[in-house]
């Protein structure tokens, strides 16, 4: 078989730039492939923080002139992927995030920005590297979206397109007056290019002008094809079934491994989970929680954000003390939440630790010290942290959503009687149904028996990205017709 050769393009990938799961996709999904005979080349914007890590980079192409600025494509290789970075300082070269100014600002010129990278995609897609033309191209999210516009309306030959949307709640529009300036035709300007609601939409564009369309998970490729869950979005979706795929995410079990985890304080993996106890502790002492050991400790590592049922998690916080149970939060979003949960761990000392930021490490101590790890989304296209926690046997309690509802068997009476269950499930997301599922949760916590049968169960759980990186390369292969 020879290898394929793709092109992925990103506005994130781990462990270069991430502000969310679609960083840690793009960046773990390539050994993955490489698995499956397929080659990745990674395509991502040259932020400050990238063109840091890459070091050394060797200029491959050039743009005089890449939407207002000359810019030049850099081969390098990093983290054990082999990337691309467009070096375009007059486009990303600016303190603050990848998408926004350091007071939390969308960027004004964010359409230009992406446009950019979505052009000099295209552009590697029609062969302007030396010796290096992808037999596919793969973009993700929004950020990517017009990738398979500029190729679709450059005429052919060209690649065969793949579009991975990662959650369709991120649209990427902008005003219908900026088609000429972001190089689209006239003729993209219609209810099959990249026209949405009078405006450009560029997930929009991805999901209409790919020639195939992936989604995080099985469930999430169903719900967003119903009017409750499509944003707007679902008719297209539906029109375009028959090249729209579920793939399930993994995680880099490289990266998130117990047994070898830079950020724990004990290490431990599926057959001697003992380890766990001495990160309770450490846990316990990071979080400023009492240390009582019996108390079961829930953690949580999130965006403060409504897609997160985080609001929710704050009305049932009562309960949840009310159980003896003690929480430890890590997250960072929406000021009113940041709030609502520094003033619940003011009111709670001890017994409510809270964290406000980023935090890669205390993302993994919580993991492997938490005994259950919470996950109340309203929708969730995929989710990673219930991976990771099934990984570190923290049980996962989510919302049955999206790829939630593919990740986690719930603990019901079916289940423990065929000793598959790894977690908890509770639907429809609302207070007084996660304060049900904190009641399951604490019942189960006092059967030491089952809660560590269903623990067992949780650490010997399939994470990683096997299967789905076979589906991928189907995918990919039937593009290119080397299926
Ligand atoms: P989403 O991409 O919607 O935010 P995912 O569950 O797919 O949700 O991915 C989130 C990723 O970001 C996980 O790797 C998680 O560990 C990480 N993460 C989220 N919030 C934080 C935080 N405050 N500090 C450190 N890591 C975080
Ligand atoms: C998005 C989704 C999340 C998914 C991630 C990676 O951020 O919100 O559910 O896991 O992308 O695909």
């Amino acid at each position: 078989m020879n290898a394929l050769r793709v092109l992925s393009v990103a506005s994130e990938c781990f462990p270069l730039v991430k502000t969310g799961g679609l960083a840690d996709v793009v960046g773990a999904l390539p050994a993955a492939l490489a698995a499956e005979s397929v080659a990745v080349r990674t395509l991502v914007p040259g932020y400050p923080g990238v063109i840091a890590k890459v070091g050394k980079a060797d200029p491959l192409h050039a743009f005089d002139d890449l939407f207002g600025g000359p810019a030049r494509i850099l081969a390098a290789h990093a983290a054990g992927l082999d990337l691309l970075v467009l070096d375009a300082p007059h486009l990303y070269a600016r303190a603050g995030g990848p998408y926004s100014d350091p007071q939390g600002r969308d960027w004004a010129d964010n359409p230009q920005r992406f446009a950019a990278l979505c052009w000099a995609a295209a552009e590697i897609g029609r062969g302007a590297l030396p010796g290096w033309r992808p037999d596919v191209v793969h973009a993700h999210d929004w950020q990517a979206g017009l990738v398979p516009a500029y190729l679709h309306y450059g005429g052919r030959p060209r690649p065969g397109t793949v579009f991975t949307v990662h959650n369709l709640a991120f649209q990427g529009q902008c005003d219908a007056s900026l088609l000429a300036a972001l190089r689209l035709p006239p003729e993209a300007w219609g209810l099959d290019g990249v026209e949405y609601y009078g405006a450009i939409g560029t997930l929009k564009a991805g999901l209409r002008l790919s020639d195939r369309i992936t989604t995080v998970s099985p469930t999430y490729a169903r719900e967003i094809a119903t009017p409750a869950e499509g944003m707007g979005l679902d008719g297209l979706l539906r029109a375009r079934a028959g090249v729209l795929h579920g793939i399930l995410n993994g995680i880099d079990e490289v990266a998130w491994n117990p047994a070898a985890d830079p950020h724990l304080a004990a290490s431990f993996d599926a057959e001697h989970p003992e380890g766990r106890e001495a990160n309770r502790s450490a846990l316990r002492a990071r979080m400023g929680l009492e240390d009582a050991p019996e108390a079961l400790v829930i953690g949580v590592v999130t965006r403060l954000t409504g897609q997160k049922g985080m609001d929710l998690l704050l009305e049932a916080l009562p309960v949840l003390l009310g159980h003896g149970m003690r929480l430890a939060l890590l997250g960072a979003g929406e000021p009113g939440l940041e709030a609502g949960f520094l003033a619940a761990a003011a009111a709670h000392p001890g017994r409510i630790g809270v964290q406000i930021g980023y935090d890669e490490a205390l993302a993994h101590l919580i993991q492997g010290g938490c005994d259950a790890l919470l996950v109340p989304s309203r929708f969730e296209p995929c989710g990673l942290t219930q991976l990771c926690a099934l990984r570190y046997g923290a049980l996962p309690v989510v919302a049955r959503v999206g790829g939630l509802a593919d990740t986690v068997i719930d603990a019901n009476e079916a289940a423990l009687a065929m000793k598959v269950a790894t977690g908890l499930q509770f639907a429809p997301t609302t207070a007084p149904v996660l304060e049900s599922a904190l009641a399951r949760l604490a019942a189960l916590w006092q059967d030491r028996a089952t809660w560590a049968a269903t623990q067992a169960n949780a650490l010997h759980a399939p994470v990683g990205w096997a299967r789905s990186a076979a589906r991928y390369a189907a995918v990919y292969r039937e593009l290119s017709g080397a299926g």
